[in-house]
């Protein structure tokens, strides 16, 4: 009798070129430095990837979850991966691993054993939670948080949206060029809720030939429309004139969206993303910290409280808002004929000149009194979007105010993350 052969199988984990929206977010979470990129592509080093989760929850898109069981000697190779423009079905005779939660290879008879193994272990089955230590916000919604509907519209089958409007925000003085653009959707579906964030397709091709894949902009307008009972959504988009090492450089879909005239047609994908939502519940209280365009997802948030306020919402909304100056502040003048009763909003300038730079932490700090109540009330749902940077200061910070005020952070910090009530976008 033939004795059955052994052969290792990977669950081998891969990014989905055809949703993904190269937003890098993937790159900077891995905390082992599995994913890199090329002009094109996102992809995972199959050898060095050991499975963690940690980039699963911050992918906007989802592109992140996807998973094949490969043999380990024929996992798929970056090089491979770099010229996909689709991920690869499944291969039915490869069975599922015994522990796919970690990528070290398991032993799996090939064979019959592995044709039966097959077909349970395809995509996006990852235990949720998994490497939950190395995930700083919630993964999951408030909540009393809507249903969002995501990926109606996908790089294969966009949609459509016509420009109906596109101002400046911000000071024509001033280096930093914002613009609010508002795109109508027709009578196409595009139902989004606040936090969301929609796909833009930039027209033309990249210096390789390849049509450029979608940039994610954050909504900044509520559920029901820029204009109360408009199929449309507003968006918050800073001219890019620099990468990130500061050298001058054209960002191809900033500069295409901040170009663009009323009337002009642009294709769209999504809506993305299912756990950066606001709270339904009217006693819920909204602690909102953002910097630049990061004040999107905070404007609509705020605009639809504040709709919805004439209907019985009695929480609290707390907004720190971080900018270089006052001139350069999105939405500046409209925030300030907020009623003061209807939100608390602190800003921080860090290049006013004659005046010593100030971040949102350290309005933060200034405010602790008022942070740390909120910060004991079980309706407080936290929300950190913007810089990059300024996430390490504000857990810090709210760290700082919890702990003086008899809080464990420690321990809250973990609730806040399992009741869905810190939710992070940094970029
Ligand atoms: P800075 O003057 O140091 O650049 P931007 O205009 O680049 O979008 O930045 C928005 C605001 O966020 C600016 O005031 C910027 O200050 C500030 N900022 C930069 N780094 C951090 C950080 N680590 N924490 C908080 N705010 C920051």
């Amino acid at each position: 009798m033939n004795a059955p052969v052994s052969v290792e199988i990977l669950r081998q984990h891969l990014i989905d070129p055809e949703i993904c929206i190269r937003c890098n977010t993937c790159e900077e979470t891995c905390p082992v430095d599995a994913i890199t990129h090329d002009g094109v592509n996102y992809v995972v080093k199959a050898d060095v990837c050991n499975a963690c989760m940690a980039c699963v929850p911050p992918c906007p898109t989802g592109a992140i979850d996807n998973w094949r069981n490969v043999l380990k000697a024929e996992a798929y190779s970056i090089d491979e991966q770099f010229g996909w423009d689709e991920l690869p079905t499944q291969n039915p005779t490869v069975g599922a691993p015994a522990a796919y939660a970690t990528p070290a290879a398991s032993t799996a008879s090939a064979g019959v054993d592995a044709l039966q193994a097959a077909a349970t272990q395809i995509d996006g089955d990852a235990a949720p939670g998994s490497g939950s230590d190395l995930v700083r916000g919630a993964t999951v919604p408030p909540w009393s948080a809507a249903r969002p509907y995501v990926q109606l519209y996908t790089h294969k089958a966009p949609t459509t949206a016509t420009v109906v409007g596109n101002y400046r925000l911000t000071d024509a003085s001033t280096e930093s060029d914002i613009h609010h653009i508002v795109l109508d959707f027709g009578t196409m579906p595009f139902p989004v809720l606040e936090g969301q964030s929609i796909g833009i397709l930039p027209p033309g091709k990249s210096a390789d030939g390849r049509t450029h894949h979608a940039r994610q902009y954050s909504v900044a307008s509520p559920r029901d429309g820029e204009r109360p009972g408009y199929n449309n959504v507003s968006l918050t988009v800073k001219r890019v004139t620099r990468d990130y090492s500061g050298n001058a450089t054209d960002g191809v879909c900033s500069n295409y969206l901040c170009d663009l005239k009323k009337g002009d047609v642009v294709s769209v994908i999504g809506p993305f993303g299912n756990t950066f939502l606001m709270p339904n519940h009217p006693n819920s209280h909204l602690l909102m910290i953002c910097t630049g365009t990061g004040s999107a997802p905070m404007r609509a948030m705020t605009e639809y409280r504040r709709r919805r306020r004439l209907k019985g919402a009695t929480g609290k909304l707390m907004l720190f808002f971080g900018a270089r100056t006052q001139q350069e502040l999105p939405y500046f003048g409209p925030l300030m004929n907020l009623p003061k009763d209807f939100i608390d909003t602190n800003l921080a300038f860090s290049r006013t000149p004659g005046q010593p730079k100030r971040y949102v932490q350290d309005a933060m700090r200034e405010r602790a009194v008022d942070v740390a109540q909120l910060l004991k009330d079980g309706n407080t749902h936290i929300y950190v979007c913007g810089l990059k940077g300024m996430e390490d200061g504000v857990l810090q910070v709210l760290g700082e105010i919890a702990q003086a005020h008899g809080m464990a952070w420690d321990a809250l910090w973990e609730r806040l993350k399992r009741e869905g009530r810190l939710h992070l976008e940094t970029y």
